[in-house]
């Protein structure tokens, strides 16, 4: 039996607010993805602490493998313990890639805030009535939506792509206004993972299409853009996972500059996924080459969640400019 609940009764938002004031103030939403507790902790905390507001993003494999019915509840549990340190951040609890009508739903159902439904390896037409048939279902409880136009390159769930299809800026418009849609993901060089371009030694990674971006940004004014596969692959944290018995030789990922740069723009959503998994990664393996006869996870894990709140802090300051917008 399903437990059927309303994200009002988890203490979480919607994003329709925290998006307007994104537009007004020039700055991005930092939507961090989570599989485990230290993960949803250190995010949490992390914008607690630099009192930004936040989205908790999980996949549909990452909600699977947290457990559907446990999940909810781990939102819940993080939003009462903020309040319990004192903070007052608003906290949205959304579904990352979906990508069926009943994946969207169940999540809903069970007191997601917001989903997205990424129907971008359909033709125009299917996913303009997919992403409809899930906005039906969401606006009737307050759950916003995020749709997906045009494709990023690498994978993109269960789908593959060696190109990046970027958005084409005359289909959004007709997208938007059949959809119904809340915000939307679009495609300007992004792309998801670790290793984001195939550069030679010496090459600069080739900038994102802010031309496109400004299209799209003059043909639906005031309307929020969201950016996939924007980790910056800290390259900190690839030097140390390497130095500490790691091999991650080629990892690459967006510069900083250009992430401030679309922060600043139409662009209100910021989605960080593998920044998170490195940090925690390079700390674990950092402690493990140092204490090889560790074996307690608090020593590993607890380490691993104060590198994630440092990092959270620096990127809803620095690069988001998300800080003190709660
Ligand atoms: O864009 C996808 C996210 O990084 C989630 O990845 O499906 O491995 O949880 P995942
Ligand atoms: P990264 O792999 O760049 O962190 O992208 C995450 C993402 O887009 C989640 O939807
Ligand atoms: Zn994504």
């Amino acid at each position: 039996m399903e437990d059927t609940k309303h994200f009002t009764e988890l203490g979480l938002v919607n994003t329709r607010d925290m998006f307007r004031k994104a537009m007004k103030g020039g700055y991005a939403i930092p939507a961090y993805n989570f599989n485990n507790m230290e993960q949803l902790q250190g995010i949490v905390l992390g914008c607690a602490e630099s009192k930004s507001p936040v989205i908790l993003q999980v996949s549909g494999s990452a909600r699977k493998y947290a457990d559907p019915t446990f999940l909810p509840y781990m939102a819940k549990g993080a939003v009462q313990m903020i309040k319990a340190l004192g903070a007052d951040i608003p906290v949205a609890l959304h579904l990352d890639h979906g990508d069926t009508f009943d994946l969207a739903k169940s999540c809903i159902d069970s007191g997601f805030s917001s989903v997205m439904l990424d129907g971008s390896h359909h033709a125009f037409m299917e996913n303009a009535a997919l992403t409809r048939q899930v906005v039906d279902y969401a606006h009737k409880r307050e759950v916003t939506v995020e749709g997906e136009l045009g494709v990023l390159a690498g994978v993109e769930d269960e789908v593959s792509h060696d190109v990046s299809h970027y958005t084409k800026p005359q289909e959004v418009e007709a997208f938007v206004e059949k959809t119904g849609v809340d915000s939307l993901a679009i495609s300007i060089g992004t792309s998801h993972g670790a290793y984001k371009f195939k550069i030679k030694p010496g090459e600069e990674v080739p900038p994102l299409r802010f031309d496109i971006l400004e299209e799209i940004a003059q043909r639906v004014p005031g309307f929020p853009i969201v950016l996939h596969g924007a980790s910056a692959v800290v390259p900190e944290y690839v030097k140390m996972i390497n130095a500490f018995g790691g091999k991650m030789d080629d990892a690459v990922g967006i510069p900083e500059e250009q992430l401030r740069k679309a922060a600043g723009s139409a662009v209100c959503k910021i989605n960080i996924d593998s920044d998170g998994r490195l940090a925690m990664t390079a700390i674990i393996r950092k402690v493990f080459a140092e204490n090889p006869a560790e074996f307690d996870p608090r020593k590993y894990l607890g380490p691993a969640r104060e590198e994630l709140i440092k990092m959270v802090k620096y990127k809803n300051e620095h690069v988001l400019g998300s800080a003190n917008r709660a």
